[in-house]
């Protein structure tokens, strides 16, 4: 049996402008393509396969680089006449790939189907979005479940044994009021958050001046941080230019990350809101507003950092929930920076505490 490779197999007259066509579309395709012969050996593979099937497998066998079963089923129905099917599987490694197979007939100058063409299509990222869509929905159940499972059981106390006993109805009253808000705020966090998402793609445009958001928003928390025993402190001491961005968003941005670094600082301990001002700044075309918020704190275990900003990800659940917390604060706050076409670092140290920066490209300060 002769030798064959990719370079050498040819449907077309080589040199030809239909080859060239033929060859362009075939090597450029994401997919990864077989053509494969009577015996199931491959006569060809494009670029796609050789890159996702380990190398040049032209010469061997088809079933030693695809082991699964209902692929070689089809193939074997095509070769025998039936029509293009398609089918899927999934190839177990170290990550699992699924893939949607097409498996179509070559038919001969005589039109008998005497090859057979494989097209592999790596469909993983659709089946990773369905599965973070049905890990979201199965979240958001569980979180308004457990408000609402207090509620009616806070009901049946205030009908039953509460009933006759005025301080116990205040308090369960008072903790029903808890619950209800706490729903009120999840309600809220989810539609900010699909308001965010929804615009993702269009950046915003009005100019805002920063530092008076950051002071407006000082002012606003105060009674919050008072309550938590933090002080607030603000250094701008260099002048910014203003940033490209919706005055709404960045107020929601800063206010979740001065929330957080009061809520999670240590007592008795301060809350700095850094402003300062790059002309370049790394990983972008131009200058940057830096706003960063310092608290101190226990910090944030290494491992938990890289997941901050994803939806309901928290360092400790009960701690959050004692605090009033949704798990998305961060999530939303990651939406925002990103629409802004901005950065967010989030560095913290064991017993230091962190600090949470975000950078916003500016006007260069001559233009401002
Ligand atoms: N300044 C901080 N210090 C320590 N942990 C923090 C800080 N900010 C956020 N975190 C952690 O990140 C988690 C997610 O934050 P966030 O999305 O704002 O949700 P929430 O505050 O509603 O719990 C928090 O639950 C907490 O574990
Ligand atoms: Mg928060």
């Amino acid at each position: 049996m002769e030798h064959i490779n990719r370079q050498q197999f040819a449907i077309l007259p080589a040199g030809s402008e239909a080859e060239s066509l033929y060859r362009t579309i075939v090597e450029n395709v994401r997919d990864a393509i077989f053509v494969i012969d009577d015996e199931r050996r491959i006569l060809f593979a494009n670029a796609a396969a050789a890159r996702q099937f380990g190398g040049d497998r032209t010469g061997l066998s088809f079933v030693r680089v695809v082991r699964n079963p209902a692929v070689l089923e089809a193939i074997e129905a095509v070769l025998s006449g039936a029509a293009t099917r398609k089918v899927q599987f999934v190839q177990e490694g170290q990550y699992r790939i699924f893939y949607d197979v097409t498996i179509a007939a070559i038919a001969d100058a005589a039109g008998n189907p005497t090859r057979a063409m494989v097209g592999l299509a790596d469909i993983s990222h659709i089946h990773e979005a369905e599965q973070m869509r049905s890990d979201f929905v199965a979240n958001v159940s569980h979180e308004l479940r457990s408000p609402l499972t207090s509620l009616a059981g806070f009901i049946e106390t205030l009908r039953g044994p509460a009933r006759d006993d005025p301080a116990a109805s205040e308090r369960f009253l008072s903790l029903m009021e808890t619950e209800a808000q706490r729903m009120v705020r999840l309600i809220q966090d989810l539609l900010s958050l699909s308001k965010v998402e929804a615009n993702q793609r269009i950046r915003p445009e009005d100019e805002v001046d920063v530092v008076s958001v950051v002071r407006r928003l000082l002012r606003t928390l105060a009674g919050l941080a008072e309550r938590e025993g933090k002080a607030l402190k603000l250094d701008a001491t260099t002048e910014v230019a203003p940033v490209t961005g919706s005055d709404d968003e960045l107020t929601q941005v800063f206010q979740n990350l001065i929330e957080n670094a009061i809520k999670y600082g240590r007592a008795d301990s301060t809350v700095t809101v850094r402003i300062d001002w790059l002309d370049k700044a790394m990983g972008m075309s131009g200058p940057a507003v830096s706003v960063t918020v310092i608290d101190q704190g226990e910090g944030i275990p290494r491992e938990h950092i890289p997941r901050l900003t994803e939806r309901f990800y928290r360092v400790d659940t009960h701690r959050s929930r004692d605090k009033g917390g949704t798990g998305l604060g961060l999530a939303i706050v990651k939406h925002i920076i990103g629409r802004h076409r901005g950065r967010l670092q989030i560095e913290s140290e064991a017993n230091i505490g962190s600090r949470f920066r975000v950078l916003l490209p500016a006007r260069p300060k001559a233009q401002a």
